[in-house]
């Protein structure tokens, strides 16, 4: 099992990019597998979870070819020969891995699909709640077993069918589960509709769009017309700014440095934390800005400071759910109180995010109070490096490398495999950002290609 070993550093003066977007790489795998045509997909994220999907659409008849690998991992550029809408049935039981987001969207697409299949995955998968894809998907007439140890959990066993339109207001606001319903709505005939209590990634809404397929926005409803069918199309993933928040946070808390993180996706439904990260005082300039294939991106330069602590507004949380424990590294480097509350959601991720963050905090001599919604830090204690567990999350493990950044004496971080589920390659970054940050020259680290 790997790990990571991590002393202090001064400074960072670096340029790099980040892999694929995770959210998008799952889409386009998804959307392109069920397109009319061929389709090219650029920088797609070749992480366990996406390829996970990747490999589900595959054992539904997808056939895609490899353009560009990234070596040891997976494709990264690939042509997906789309099925026209019709999928064929799967001879296994699929493995969605960790992934949530991977269960939840191919749990809508199966659902509507004439055949039996079953989608199972990790222990920590198989613990987290799927009631909230089965109960929109059952009220469209969806046949969905949860087979777990838990209630609500996976395996899934799906008896896909025709299914009806339907108007469903979610109680949690959850892009995988508005994704998970728009997919199914994509095979009914009529209207459906899902209302979010809050603004969510809109990169489903948008990847249609892309390939042709309308949805039409009003107010917190989407609607999609069903029987429509994606239209091929190339399209390139931007870097994912939830891999770019760790070297943000690094950067953001360390006065006198200077980073710049190239193609980085700039979706408004993704940079509450550079919001966040702003109001604790650090400069964050958006250095160049385009649109590409239906989504913002851009470069963007971080200038250390000496932070303060801030408070995370409700209606910010959906859209910063996965930087959260990153937030929280930088709150302990901050001068104050950082408030982070009505924010339960963490603790069904890929760990109780809350309890995770906390106790690797406290371990390293953070001070935190925890709540059921959240914690309160109160930032500017020194750390000092620990022995710490990732839990098996990838989240958790890169955030808490960071923190070794900033603190005294060596971190260790165990069982670190868990990053290749998002971030393939920070292992790499990690290390040249240690290795590097003597040289008072601006330097760059390579930037994460085929050819590295
Ligand atoms: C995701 C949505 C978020 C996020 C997850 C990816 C997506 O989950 O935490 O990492 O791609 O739709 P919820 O929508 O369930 O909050």
């Amino acid at each position: 099992m790997s790990h990571f070993i991590v002393k202090a550093i001064n400074s960072l003066h670096a340029e790099l990019s980040v892999p694929g977007d995770k959210s998008m790489s799952h889409r386009a795998a998804i959307i392109a597998g069920l397109a009319q045509g061929d389709s090219v997909i650029r920088n797609f994220l070749p992480s366990e979870d996406c390829l996970n999907t990747l490999h589900a659409m595959a054992a539904a008849g997808v056939e895609y070819d490899v353009l560009e690998e990234l070596e040891g991992y997976g494709p990264t550029a690939l042509r997906i020969h789309g099925r026209k809408g019709k999928l064929q049935a799967p001879q296994n039981p699929i493995d969605c891995g960790n992934s949530g987001t991977g269960m939840r969207l191919l749990a809508g697409l199966l659902a509507a699909q004439p055949f039996t299949c079953e989608l199972f995955g990790d222990e920590s998968l198989s613990s987290r709640p799927m009631g909230r894809v089965i109960t929109p998907l059952s009220q469209m007439g969806a046949e969905i077993e949860a087979m777990g140890e838990k209630p609500g959990c996976a395996p899934l066993r799906i008896h896909g069918k025709m299914l009806q339109p339907t108007t469903y207001t979610m109680p949690v606001a959850s892009a995988q589960v508005k994704s998970a319903v728009l997919l199914a709505g994509l095979f009914c005939e009529g209207v459906t509709t899902v209302v979010q209590p809050a603004e969510t990634r809109d990169h489903t809404e948008r990847m249609l769009e892309a390939f042709g397929v309308k949805t039409e926005r009003e107010g917190q409803a989407i609607h999609l017309s069903g029987g429509q069918i994606p239209l091929a199309r190339d399209f390139r993933v931007p870097g994912d700014i939830s891999s770019a928040a760790f070297w943000i946070v690094a950067a953001a808390a360390m006065p006198g440095s200077r980073l710049l993180i190239r193609n980085v996706g700039l979706n408004s439904t993704r940079t509450a934390v550079i919001d966040v990260i702003r109001r604790m005082g650090a400069k964050i300039t958006v250095v160049s800005s385009s649109s590409q294939d239906g989504e913002p991106m851009g470069d963007l330069e971080i200038c250390g400071a000496a932070l303060t602590g801030t408070e995370i507004f409700p209606q910010e949380v959906p859209n910063l759910i996965d930087e959260i424990p990153v937030i929280a590294v930088a709150a302990a480097m901050a001068q104050g109180k950082t408030v982070i509350r009505n924010a339960k959601e963490l603790r069904v991720k890929e760990t109780d995010r809350i309890t995770t963050v906390v106790n690797n905090l406290r371990s390293m001599g953070g001070e935190v109070e925890e709540f059921e919604d959240g914690m309160v830090i109160t930032g500017g204690h020194p750390l000092h490096g620990a022995v710490m567990q990732s839990y098996g999350d990838h989240r958790i493990a890169m955030a808490f490398a960071i923190a070794g950044l900033f603190a005294s004496g060596e971190t260790v971080m165990e069982n670190t495999d868990c990053v290749n589920t998002s971030y393939p390659g920070f292992a790499r970054h990690l290390a040249a950002v240690m290795q590097e940050s003597t040289d008072p020259q601006a330097y760059q680290i390579p930037i994460l290609s085929p050819s590295h």
